[in-house]
Formats: structure tokens, sequence, C-alpha cells
């Protein structure tokens, strides 16, 4: 184990293996863990089944994260305390994945915390980063012993501490015996003598590398937050950009089933076609991509897109900490926001539009028209804003 003294993003490369931990990394635990009632009250608000486990004593409960989320989170009232009202005890484990698609407030803190100073460090993770949470009061976490697919980089939020034991895998294999790997194990004082002890406390960073054994103990409340740095191939990574741009084909889902063999090709060129995409050369897709990822500050998934309306009444602000990014071809403006692509035709004075958008500093529908020397209508630069703020790339800026 490391108590490291390299920036702790170093442990991050897929290469390395070992299990890195640095205490008091942060000092946002407290605040996080209010921005993560309010990811709760997110949830609930969306009426859309999320990425969510709850477990108590009889083991995976999903009747009872359907009962959880026909019962609003009260004001003033925190995410374990409406679990507990709704579920009648206070001894669960809770997990939510894609946990900053539902607080705007994390996923900041996350981008300017985590995956911006890792990205300008290693370059872009191709596969971006997912966040999740883990929360409750039990034993031992509830699946066991286990190892995950991926690394495990998590920030302890307290706020009690946990106690964390790890099994280097090798390790662990001699110990468990040839099977032991695939089964579920909670016999964890046998195995205890063998593994690495830790005390997690809030604010502590902790790296558990892909395919290490490990189990968390909770004996009293807390919350820990994971990012997974989602690893890829090149291969695998050409294979995701290839599937983004042919799912919002438009007759992507015509019939297939039964084909003659001689058209078949004819076929599908003239799906590939009919978006274009056979003109965009590989390195083209691969750049948007990246691209596509940057502009939500690594993270995925993006955050839902916002209903809104009335955007000449308003001031706005690009949201910090994401960039705005943009590129030219061919008559068309392709604007990189929040993890999303937006196509314009390309107007005179465009750039100029989104440099001033870009910039950071407050700017209002009048602004932008000035910045075109009065050529733009007020509908066309409206047009853009309110695309611009549904995708959450700009916010409205109170008190201007
Ligand atoms: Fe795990």
């Amino acid at each position: 184990m490391t108590t490291s003294t390299v920036p702790w993003f170093e442990h991050l490369s897929y290469t390395k293996s070992e299990v890195v931990f640095i205490p008091n990394f942060w000092s946002h635990a407290a605040t996080v863990r209010s921005h993560l009632d309010d990811a709760f009250r997110e949830v609930v608000r969306q009426q859309r089944f999320p990425k969510m486990r709850l477990f108590t004593g009889s083991g995976l409960r999903n009747d009872l994260t359907v009962q959880l989320l026909k019962q609003p989170l009260f004001a003033g009232e925190t995410f374990p305390e409406w679990i507990e009202r709704v579920i009648g005890t206070p001894d669960f484990c809770v997990a939510l994945n894609n946990t900053s698609s539902y607080s705007e407030p994390l996923a900041a803190l996350l981008t300017e915390t985590i995956t911006q100073p890792a990205s300008r460090h290693l370059g872009t993770l191709l596969g971006g980063y997912e966040a999740y949470l883990f929360a409750g009061r039990y034993d031992a976490t509830p699946f066991g012993i286990h190892d995950d697919v991926d690394h495990s980089l998590l920030l302890h939020l307290g706020p009690a501490p946990q106690d964390v034991l790890i099994w280097p895998r090798a390790e662990y294999e001699k110990i468990a015996g040839p099977s032991g790997t695939a089964m579920i194990d909670f016999d964890i004082a046998a195995k205890a003598p063998w593994a690495q002890h830790l005390t997690f406390r809030e604010n502590d960073l902790l790296m558990i590398p892909q395919g290490d054994f490990h189990v968390f103990m909770r004996p009293n409340y807390s919350v820990t937050l994971g990012l997974i740095p989602h690893p890829t191939t090149l291969a695998g990574f050409l294979s995701r950009v290839m599937t983004e741009f042919t799912r919002d084909l438009t007759s992507a889902n015509e019939d297939a089933s039964y084909v003659t063999w001689p058209a078949l090709p004819g076929q599908i060129e003239r799906l590939l076609d009919a978006d274009g995409v056979l003109q965009l050369p590989v390195r083209d897709l691969v750049r948007q991509s990246s691209l596509r990822l940057e502009s939500n500050g690594y993270l995925i998934p993006s955050p839902p897109m916002l209903g809104v309306a009335g955007a000449e009444e308003h001031t706005f602000q690009r949201r910090a900490p994401y960039p705005l990014l943009w590129e030219s071809s061919c008559d068309q403006v392709t604007i990189y926001a929040r993890g999303r692509t937006l196509k314009f035709r390309e107007l005179p004075h465009m750039h100029r539009v989104l440099e001033r958008i870009s910039g950071g500093t407050p700017f209002s529908i009048a602004d932008l028209i000035r910045v075109t020397g009065d050529t733009w209508g007020a509908d066309l630069a409206t047009h853009l804003v309110t695309a611009l703020w549904a995708h959450r790339a700009i916010e409205v800026v109170h008190g201007v």
C-alpha cells in the first residue's frame, strides 16, 4: 500500500495496481453530503427509475426502492432520514450510480478537484469517469468480499469512519482457493489476518485497483463517494464511437432481419450516407467524442436537459468549470455542451458570439446581438441561448 508522495492521479493508470491511501485528501466531505440530499430530491423528482440499489438485512430490496421513490424528501430532511422514515430501519445500504448527473454542485466539484486535474496530467480518459455512492449502516458490504472489474477511486464523506479490508488478488486467490474468488464470501473474520486493514475517515481518498478483493464495514452511518475511471482499449473506444454515431441515424431501426444479400451493402451505405457519417473520417469521430467528454468535465453521463423558456428575461453565464467547445466544418458549427452535441448553421459572427459566451462573464441576449454589430435578430440569439441553457452549458445569473 502507498501512502503517497507522488500526485494521486499517477495511480489511476490501468497499468499500475497498488492500493493508494491519502488521508485528508480534501475538505469537502460535509458539503458533498448536503449536495447528496439534493441529489436524491432530484432522483425522486425525475420519476424515472434510477440505477439505485437498496439492501437491508434481508438482502437486495427493489420493492423498497420503489416505495422510496414514491415518497418525497421533506425540506430540511437528509437522505438517510428519508430512507429510514420510509423503510422503517436505520440499518440499510444504499447505492446510487450516475450520482454526478443528479447534482450540479457535486459534478462541478468532482470536475474541479478530480477529473480535470487528472485529465490535464494523464490525458483524456476516453471511457469517462462515473460517480456513484454507497451509504448506510451495516456489518459488511451486502455482497461480501468482492473484486471489481474497474479501479475504485473512493472519497469517504463520513461522518463516521469505516473499516476496510483489502486483499491483493494473488494473496486472496491463495487463501480462498481456486474457486473461492468466484463465490460470494462473508467469511471475513477467517480471512482478515491476511488483509490490509484501513480506517477510512471523512475526507480520505482510497484507490483500490481492479481485481483486488475488498470489503467495507460501517458500524455507524457514513457515505462514500466513488469514481470509476472507465478503462477502454483503442478497439473498444472505436466501437463505442461508431455505436454512438449509428444509434441516432434516421433509418437505423429499419428492419433488416431478412435481406436480399446483394442489396445489403447498398442499404447500409444509404443508412450511413443519410447523416453524412460516411464523409466523417475516423479521426473526426474520435476528436468529437473526446471534445464531448471534455465539455462535461470528463464525467458520464450528461445531466438531464432542462425545460426552459423566456431567455430574453435573464442574464446568463457559462457554467464553471465546463468549457464551451466548438468547431466549424461545411457551413456548420458543432458545439460541445455538457457532453452533448449541438449543430448550428455557420452564420456570420457565430464565433464571436460563442467566444463572448465562453469568456465566462455574464451576458444577455442584447449583449450577444451587440457582438454581431446588430446583424443578428433577437430570435436567432434567443434560439442559441435557449439551446445552451437547456443543455446546462450556461446558467441564469441571479442578482445582476
Ligand atoms: Fe467494490
